[in-house]
């Protein structure tokens, strides 16, 4: 299991030294969460500080763009420090141009689907990107409620994928709930209100046991 914590929920007065703390207690990833108030009625923070936190952290930085017309920001947010790149289904008018552009900056692709969204969205493009991102939440806000039924879709996805795809999982997911996704197939957690809540490091092995 890969934990990508998600600093949406964490405190941006001491970003850098939160983002450490949960990197020292184990988390690979680093979930950077982009909403631009269109494809998400929430407004969250793009380049600017992705850029500043490169510079503390080694931490694959995973980058899910809540944006509209994504394929025009991807240079952008490569050029900021991005690792990995998901752009929605649901918002890419042109899914094989996003995937080729993200390439060609040099980042991994992956590509999201909301909880209403079918697998059969994603399924043309299984063997182009490296990930597929299963919202577990209405993208939008953090600390909102685990939807169980995306288990379904995550167990299909997994068949119809095999072991190497990445699958991830972003929303309401703690520790007493993390093994319902994982049992499903997922193999990439994101996790924001249940490790940023005061105790970081603590929070971030209780969910990697
Ligand atoms: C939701 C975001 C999530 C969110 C997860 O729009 O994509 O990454 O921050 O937050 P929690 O873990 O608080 O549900
Ligand atoms: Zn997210």
């Amino acid at each position: 299991m890969i934990l990508s914590p998600s600093i949406l929920a964490a405190d941006f007065g001491i970003l850098a030294e939160q983002v450490r703390e949960a990197e020292s207690a184990g988390a690979e990833w680093l979930h950077l969460d982009v909403m631009d108030g269109h494809f998400v009625p929430n407004i969250s923070f793009a380049m600017p500080v992705i850029k500043s936190l490169r510079k503390y952290t080694k931490m694959f930085f995973d980058v899910h763009l809540m944006i509209e017309n994504p394929e025009k920001y991807i240079k952008a947010f490569a050029e900021a420090g991005a690792d990995g790149i998901t752009v929605h289904a649901e918002a890419a008018k042109d899914m094989p141009e996003c995937i080729r552009l993200i390439r060609e900056n040099g980042c991994i692709p992956a590509i999201a689907i909301n909880p209403d969204t079918p697998a059969d969205a994603v399924m043309p493009y299984l063997n182009d990107v490296e990930m597929v991102l299963c919202m577990t939440v209405f993208p939008g806000y953090g600390g909102q409620e685990y939807i169980s039924d995306v288990e379904e879709k995550i167990s299909s996805l997994r068949a119809a994928a095999g072991p190497d795809l990445h699958i991830e999982v972003d929303g309401g997911i703690y520790d007493y709930n993390v093994d319902r996704p994982l049992a499903a197939g997922a193999d990439v957690i994101v996790a924001g209100t249940a490790i940023f809540n005061g105790d970081i490091a603590g929070s971030v092995k209780r969910i990697l046991r």
